[in-house]
C-alpha cells in the first residue's frame, strides 16, 4: 500500500524510543526488555537516537557489536526497528577536538559541551562525521529486515551565529537578493542610517546587533530554515546511498516556531511528531483541540499519513506541574491521533534511566522493571486497540472540504512585527480557535501555506486567520477560489504586507479588497481587561484584543462595533464575488461567536460532519475511514446521539440511536 509510511511493515506501530545503550552494564535489563516489550505488544522502537557516543566511542572506531545484538534480540521476537542517526548529541571527544561543532548563541558565545540538538549546521567537520556515522550505520543496517524507518536526528530546533554560519547567511542573502542594493532596498535600510556598503557588514540579527528590523529576522528564520532542511538532505543521502528504499522521518514538535516546517517536510519521506498534552489542567476538550490541530497540520505537511513518534505514557518531567494521565486518558489521547490519521502511536521513553535529565520522565516501564504497574497496563491496553482497528490502517480521513490557511512567514512577520500588540498578536492561538469551533462540531481540515495552498476544487470553506503577510500569489488564488464559487473567511489583520516584508502600498487587505468589498482603515489594540462588543443578529458576543476599523466598500454589514470611538463601524461583513462570498472579521472574538458563525456556515454550505446533531460538553467526534471516533473530555460519564445502529470497534458493544461515553471514555463506532 503506497500510502503507508512504513511500506516495508504497513501496520499501526506501537512503540517508541529505545535507548539500550544506557543498559549495557545490566544485561539481564535488556534481556527482560523484549519480553516485556511483547507483553505491551510493541511491534517497533526508534533505536539509537542518542547512541552516537556509544557507536562511535573514539574518533573513527566503530562498535557496533552491542546494537547487533540488541537488533537481532528484538527481530527475533517480530519487533521492528526505527533506526535513527544520533546526530541530535555528539559524543565528548568530537565537541573536545572540533569546537567549530559546537553552536554559537545570540550573544555571540560559544556553547561548551553538554545537552544535545546545539550543533553547528554549517560545520564542515560536523557534516562530514554525521555523513560518515550514518554511512556506516546504513551499510550495516539498512537491508536488515527488522529496519523500517530512519528516524533522522531528534527534534531539530535553533540557529548557530558562528562565523561559518555567517558567511553561510551572508551567501544564501546573495543568492536571494543578487545584490547589496537589492538587499538595502528590500531591508529598508533607509531608515536609522543602517544602509550596507560591503557584504562584510552584514550579521545575524541578534540581541546585541541588529534587532529592530522585522524583514532581516524573517530572512533569519528563513535561511535558518534552509539551513535545517539542506542538514537533513544531506543526512538522508547518507541513508539513500546505500538503500533508497527505506524512507526516512524526522520528528517534529507541537507549536513549532524556529523553522517552517512546509519547507522542512519536502526532504522526508514522511512526517511524524511528538505529542505531549498538557491534561488535567482545566479544558482537557481544550486541550485535544491544540493537539488535534497540529494532526491535521502534520498531515498536511506532505498530505499523507503521518506517524505520532513520541508521547508520554504516563507523565512528562519538563512541565512546571507534572500531572499524571488519570485513568483513561491514555487510550483516549493515544485515540485523538489515531482518529486524526496517525499510523502509530508511539512513545518517549520505553525504560526509565537510573540517571540523567530525564529518569523521572514517564516511561512505559518503571524503575520497578515490572509489568505489574498502571502504566504498563494502559500501554498493553494501547496495544490492543491498536490490532482491533487494524482494518481501519489503511483507511484514511475523509477528504476535508474546509482549509485553514496556515503560513510561517506569516507567523514570524506578525511575532516580529512592532505593531498592535507587539509580540503578543497570538496567531496561532487564532488559528487555533477558528479550528477548534470546526473541529468541536466534527468537521474535518486541512491545512495549507500560502505555497501550497491550490484552487483544486476541494474545498468549499477557506479560512484565512490573520493572514498579515501575503506571498506565493496567495492573494490570486483567494481571488480564484472565491470567483469560481468558494467561501472565503479573512480576519484581521489582513494583505499588509508582501513577501519582502515591505508594507503594500495602497489599499489593504492587498489584492482583496475587491472581493471582500472592504478596505482596512487602522488597527486599535485592547488591553487584556479591555473589550469591545459585536452587535450581529445572533446577538452581542464580546470582542477582544485587536480591533480593526474597515469601510465597507460595497460588502453587507453583517456585525457592528458596540463601544468606544467607532461604536456603530462595521466588524463583520460579507460581500458576494463572481459565484462565491467573502467574509471579513475585523477583530479578534471570543469562542462563542466562532461556534455560532460556523455553526451557520457549516449547514447553509452542507459541510459534512462526523456525526449531526449536538455533541454533549466535553465531547468531539471526529472521523476516519468510516469510523467515527467518538471522545469523551469531560470527567463526567456522557450520552452522546448517533442516529442509527452502530458497533464499537473496541469492545464489540451494539450501540441503537444513542451511545454512553464513561469519564475520558472512548468509542470508535461503526455502521452495523
Ligand atoms: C522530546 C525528545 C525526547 C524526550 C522527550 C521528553 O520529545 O525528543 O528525547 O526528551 O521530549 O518529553
Ligand atoms: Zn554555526
Amino acid at each position: 500500500m503506497n500510502r503507508s509510511a512504513t511500506p516495508r511493515f504497513p501496520a499501526f506501530l506501537h512503540g517508541g524510543d529505545y535507548n539500550p545503550e544506557q543498559w549495557l552494564k545490566y544485561p539481564e535489563i535488556l534481556e527482560k526488555d523484549v519480553e516485556l516489550m511483547r507483553e505491551a505488544k510493541v511491534n517497533c522502537v526508534s533505536l539509537g537516537i542518542f547512541s552516537w557516543a556509544f557507536l562511535e566511542p573514539e574518533e573513527g572506531v566503530y562498535d557496533f557489536a552491542w546494537m547487533d545484538r540488541v537488533i537481532e534480540r528484538l527481530w527475533s521476537a517480530g519487533i521492528h526497528v526505527d533506526l535513527a542517526t544520533p546526530s541530535g548529541a555528539r559524543p565528548a571527544w568530537l565537541a573536545e577536538k572540533y569546537p567549530e561543532v559546537l553552536r554559537v548563541d545570540d550573544r555571540f558565545h560559544r556553547q561548551h559541551f553538554g545537552g544535545r540538538h546545539n550543533h553547528c549546521p554549517s560545520s564542515p567537520v560536523y557534516q562530514e562525521k554525521v555523513r560518515a556515522i550514518d554511512t556506516a550505520l546504513a551499510r550495516r543496517y539498512a537491508h536488515h529486515p527488522a529496519v523500517i524507518l530512519w528516524h533522522i536526528s531528534n527534534e531539530f530546533s535553533g540557529d548557530c551565529r558562528c562565523p561559518l554560519c555567517q558567511d553561510r547567511f551572508r551567501a544564501w542573502l546573495q543568492d536571494r537578493y543578487g545584490s547589496l542594493e537589492a538587499l538595502n532596498d528590500h531591508w529598508w535600510t533607509g531608515f536609522w542610517s543602517m544602509r550596507y556598503t560591503s557584504w562584510s557588514q552584514v550579521e545575524p540579527p541578534s540581541h546585541r546587533g541588529q534587532n529592530a528590523n522585522p524583514a532581516i529576522w524573517v530572512d533569519w528564520r528563513r535561511f535558518s530554515t534552509w539551513q535545517c532542511r539542506s542538514f537533513i538532505e544531506m543526512e538522508k543521502a547518507a541513508l539513500h546511498a546505500v538503500n533508497p528504499d527505506i524512507p526516512v522521518t524526522a520528528n517534529l514538535m507541537h507549536r513549532f516556531w524556529d523553522y517552517d516546517y512546509f519547507e522542512l517536510a519536502k526532504p522526508l519521506d514522511v512526517v511524524s511528531w511528538d505529542s505531549y498534552p498538557a491534561w488535567g489542567m482545566g479544558d482537557d476538550l481544550r486541550e485535544a483541540s491544540e493537539h488535534a490541530m497540529t494532526h491535521d497540520l502534520m498531515r498536511s505537511l506532505k498530505d499523507r499519513p503521518f506517524l505520532l513518534m513520541e508521547s508520554t505514557p504516563s507523565q512528562v518531567n519538563w512541565h512546571d506541574v507534572n500531572k499524571l494521565k488519570k485513568p483513561g486518558m491514555h487510550l483516549l489521547s493515544s485515540m485523538l491521533a489515531l482518529g486524526q490519521g496517525s499510523q502509530s502511536v508511539m512513545y518517549f521513553q520505553w525504560r526509565k534511566g537510573r540517571g540523567g535529565a530525564e529518569m523521572f520522565h514517564g516511561a512505559v516501564v518503571g524503575h520497578d522493571g515490572t509489568a505489574d504497574t498502571r502504566t504498563f497496563r494502559q500501554v498493553r491496553q494501547v496495544g490492543d486497540a491498536l490490532e482491533r482497528l487494524a482494518p481501519l490502517y489503511g483507511a484514511e480521513k475523509a477528504p476535508a472540504r474546509v482549509c485553514i490557511l496556515y503560513d510561517w512567514n506569516n507567523l514570524w512577520a506578525l511575532d516580529y512585527a512592532q505593531m498592535g500588540r507587539r509580540g503578543d498578536m497570538r496567531y496561532t492561538e487564532t488559528v487555533n480557535e477558528h479550528y477548534r469551533a470546526l473541529w468541536k462540531l466534527g468537521v474535518n481540515m486541512d491545512f495549507r501555506d500560502c505555497e501550497s495552498f491550490a484552487d483544486d476544487g476541494r474545498y468549499q470553506l477557506v479560512i484565512a486567520p490573520m493572514l498579515f503577510m501575503t506571498r506565493a500569489g496567495i492573494e490570486e488564488k483567494l481571488r480564484a477560489f472565491v470567483a469560481r464559487g468558494g467561501t472565503l473567511l479573512m480576519t484581521a489583520p489582513a494583505g499588509t504586507i508582501g513577501e519582502d516584508g515591505l508594507a503594500h502600498l495602497g489599499q489593504t487587505p492587498h489584492g482583496l479588497t475587491d472581493v471582500l468589498g472592504i478596505r482596512a482603515l487602522e488597527l486599535d489594540a485592547l488591553t487584556d481587561t479591555q473589550e469591545n462588543r459585536l452587535i450581529w443578529a445572533d446577538g452581542p458576543h464580546r470582542l477582544l484584543r485587536l480591533c480593526e476599523l474597515i469601510q465597507a466598500e460595497g460588502a453587507q454589514v453583517l456585525g457592528t462595533y458596540g463601544e468606544d470611538f467607532y461604536a456603530g463601524s462595521p466588524c463583520l461583513t460579507r460581500h458576494d464575488f463572481g459565484k462565491g462570498q467573502a467574509y471579513y472579521l475585523a477583530a479578534q472574538t471570543e469562542e462563542a461567536f466562532l461556534t455560532a458563525l460556523y455553526r451557520r456556515l457549516v449547514e447553509s454550505l452542507a459541510i459534512p460532519r462526523a456525526l449531526p446533531g449536538e455533541l454533549p460538553d466535553g465531547v468531539a467526534a471526529q472521523e476516519r475511514g468510516g469510523a467515527v471516533f467518538l471522545q469523551n473530555y469531560a470527567p463526567q460519564a456522557r450520552q452522546a446521539a448517533v442516529p442509527g445502529a452502530w458497533q464499537d470497534l473496541l469492545t464489540g458493544d451494539v450501540w441503537q440511536d444513542r451511545v454512553e461515553l464513561e469519564p475520558l471514555g472512548i468509542r470508535v463506532l461503526v455502521r452495523k
